[in-house]
């Protein structure tokens, strides 16, 4: 005879006493029992926090909208914080209208909603020449997707009147790192917005309140934050960002530059290093698919490292340069897998193995690593990080 479970035969504590009232927690915060869920950075990557990085929680995530205070951040010269009373954006160069426009005068003006992802250039960068982090937060958390309100910056270069000289546009942040890149003037008149809102409240701090650059599909570093100057030029500025950075150097010594678009990537994040197999029998694997330029349409799943491959299913919105959740629900009989995922977008393009990048790209740069990720699942569950030839 099974003991009774207490759980179920005593009335516990959150059951016999009254709760907190409203207003007690007027902007809501999570369960304290999710408090082990937060960005994190590598200690070793940087030499200091004001120019560093940290991760999303992949692991923890599911669906495709990034939490607000889960984002990644990535900062130059550290947060700006600014008081939207006294942020400007200006719009010069070769216009007929310089002009420069308060916050009031952005939320008066026509907006749009879109879900998009950003990824930085260098995410998964580390593993290049081989199997290096340990969790997907750490190899793939560079990325994170939110559902943006803001202005068509079309709308903005057409008040100022661009004129037909101007091809490219140099954007520029208002925090102490100046960042700054260039644009070319047809993806700004394509879909690139000048956000105010992330997931239906203001921009975070980190994310660049209070405007940003968003351009989808494109390299996260071109998504400028702090947004406070674009000057409009015939030729790109050759910036740090676009030259010294965000360039990749070829085995030969010659360097691809401006490789705005991430091509499609994947990665599961569950089962994953910090999210390890738990239970034999019924299991979810989960996992994101994204590409800079479309939808995703396919997303294969191998748990034997490749001999065999099934199409996973695919749940929730499927949109235009934003992640896609996959699953594949399985049985585990508490075998080793070896777990890979590879995405096909709308142009028919399938994610390459690390070998086959490697091959054309050499391991000189850490940009626009898309390769396959392998997950070694070991008979205890346990998950690791690993390559196979
Ligand atoms: N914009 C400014 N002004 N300063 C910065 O340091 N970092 C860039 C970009 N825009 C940066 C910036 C880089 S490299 C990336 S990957 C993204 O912002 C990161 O955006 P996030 O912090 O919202 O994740
Ligand atoms: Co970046």
């Amino acid at each position: 005879e099974a003991k009774p479970d207490p759980l179920i035969t005593e009335v516990q504590d959150w059951n016999r006493y009254l709760g907190e009232g409203v207003d007690k927690r007027p902007y809501g915060t999570p369960s304290p029992f999710e408090k082990h869920i937060v960005r994190r950075d590598v200690s070793w990557l940087t030499a200091s926090p004001d120019s560093s990085v940290n991760f999303t929680p992949l692991h923890e995530l599911d669906g495709i909208i990034t939490p607000s205070g889960l984002c990644f951040e990535r900062h130059h010269g550290g947060i700006a914080e600014i008081n939207p009373a006294n942020h400007r954006l200006m719009i010069h160069g070769l216009v007929d209208k310089p002009l420069v426009f308060t916050m009031e005068d952005i939320r008066r003006m026509p907006r749009q909603n879109h879900v998009h992802f950003l990824e930085c250039a260098a995410n998964s960068g580390m593993e290049w020449r081989g199997a290096q982090l340990n969790g997907c937060q750490f190899t793939h958390g560079m990325i994170h997707n939110v559902m943006y309100t803001g202005v068509p910056l079309k709308l903005l270069l057409a008040e100022a009147g661009l004129k037909p000289s101007a091809k490219w546009l140099m954007l520029e942040g208002a925090d102490a790192s100046g960042m700054n890149r260039s644009l070319p003037v047809g993806k700004a008149l394509d879909d690139v917005l000048i956000a105010f809102a992330m997931n239906g409240e203001a921009l975070r701090p980190e994310q660049g309140y209070p405007l940003r650059a968003v351009v989808p599909g494109w390299e996260g570093n071109i998504w400028v934050k702090w947004l406070r100057r674009i000057e409009a030029g015939d030729k790109p500025w050759q910036a740090r960002e676009e030259t010294s950075k965000y360039t990749d150097l070829l085995a030969d010594g010659r360097s691809r530059r401006y490789t705005f678009i991430m091509d499609a990537k994947s990665v599961v994040t569950n089962p994953s290093p910090q999210a390890p197999l738990k239970h034999k029998g019924r299991n979810v694997l989960s996992g994101l698919a994204w590409s800079g330029r479309g939808t995703i349409k396919r997303v294969d799943v191998t748990l034997d490292g490749g001999r065999n491959w099934q199409s996973a299913r695919i749940d929730g919105p499927v949109l235009e340069k934003s992640l896609t959740r996959f699953y594949v629900d399985f049985d585990w009989a508490g075998q080793e897998l070896l777990v890979q995922s590879r995405a096909m977008d709308s142009t028919g393009y399938v994610q390459p193995t690390k070998d086959e990048l490697r091959k054309v790209r050499g391991v000189n740069s850490i940009y626009h690593n898309n390769g396959i990720q392998t997950w070694h699942v070991r008979p205890s569950g346990e998950t690791e990080n690993v390559e196979i030839a």
